[in-house]
């Protein structure tokens, strides 16, 4: 089974996530995190990744397909919590035709002014060592500017600054958007208010999916 979160970037996607496999027991699996872990292992794929997202763009439906299998087969018979895909109508058709072994349950939108989420990506750091994501002002690391769970000095990520922020937000408007009235043809999505802090927000995500 899996439940969709989606929004556009800075939305608190992550974070979220992040807090209902702590406190709900999902599998988290983020299109984000699993190509960036790519890039990192310097993998083919994440080579192959790399420009398309420092460029803010969308990478490649096909790159998409073969992490998205190798992700979701890991997580067989789990209860799955998808961040980050599908971005697109061919990505949705994608995961239509896996239904049988993985049905989209539910799908989670959540929703922030444009001016707010560029707040928040531009002031987003993270740990490069442990993954734990910051914002230099909502919550910030140390002082000093490492990381309070393991010591690592944060970094911004390549694609948070205002200009790669300003075309994330625009592809987002252009190739993620649609997809949302296809899920609300089925009768599955549930818009969240994503403003607020993060307790608020998540109060509001639990009540969306309390009935699946
Ligand atoms: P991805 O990593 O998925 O990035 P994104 O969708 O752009 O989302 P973000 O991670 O930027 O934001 P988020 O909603 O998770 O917010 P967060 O919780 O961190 O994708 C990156 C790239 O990979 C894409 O651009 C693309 O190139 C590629 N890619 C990935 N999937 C793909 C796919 N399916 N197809 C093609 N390409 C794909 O929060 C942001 C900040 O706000 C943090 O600092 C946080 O602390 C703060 N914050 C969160 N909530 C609150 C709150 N309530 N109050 C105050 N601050 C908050």
């Amino acid at each position: 089974m899996i439940t969709i979160l989606t929004g556009p970037p800075g939305a608190g996607k992550g974070t979220q996530a992040d807090l209902l496999v702590e406190r709900k027991g999902f599998a988290k699996l983020s299109t984000g995190d699993a190509l960036r872990s790519q890039i990192q292992d310097g993998t083919d794929i994440g080579k192959k990744a790399e420009s398309f997202m420092s460029s803010g763009q969308l990478v490649p439906d096909k790159i998409l397909l073969e992490v998205l299998g190798a992700e979701l087969t890991k997580r067989k018979g789990t209860r799955i919590l998808l961040d980050g895909y599908p971005r697109n109508v061919v990505q949705v058709a994608t995961l239509d035709s896996l239904a049988s072994d993985f049905p989209v349950t539910s799908v989670v939108d959540i929703q922030v002014p444009k001016e707010l989420l560029v707040e928040r990506l531009c002031g987003r750091r993270v740990c490069g060592s442990c993954g734990a994501s910051y914002h230099t002002e909502f919550s910030p690391p140390r002082p000093d500017g490492s990381c309070p769970k393991c010591g690592t000095m944060v970094v911004q990520r390549p694609d948070d600054s205002e200009e790669k922020a300003g075309i994330r937000l625009d592809v987002y408007d252009n190739e993620t958007r649609p997809i949302l009235e296809l899920y609300d043809q089925r009768g599955i999505c549930r818009h969240v208010d994503g403003c607020g802090d993060l307790e608020s927000v998540y109060q509001r995500i639990d009540n969306a999916i309390s009935g699946d």
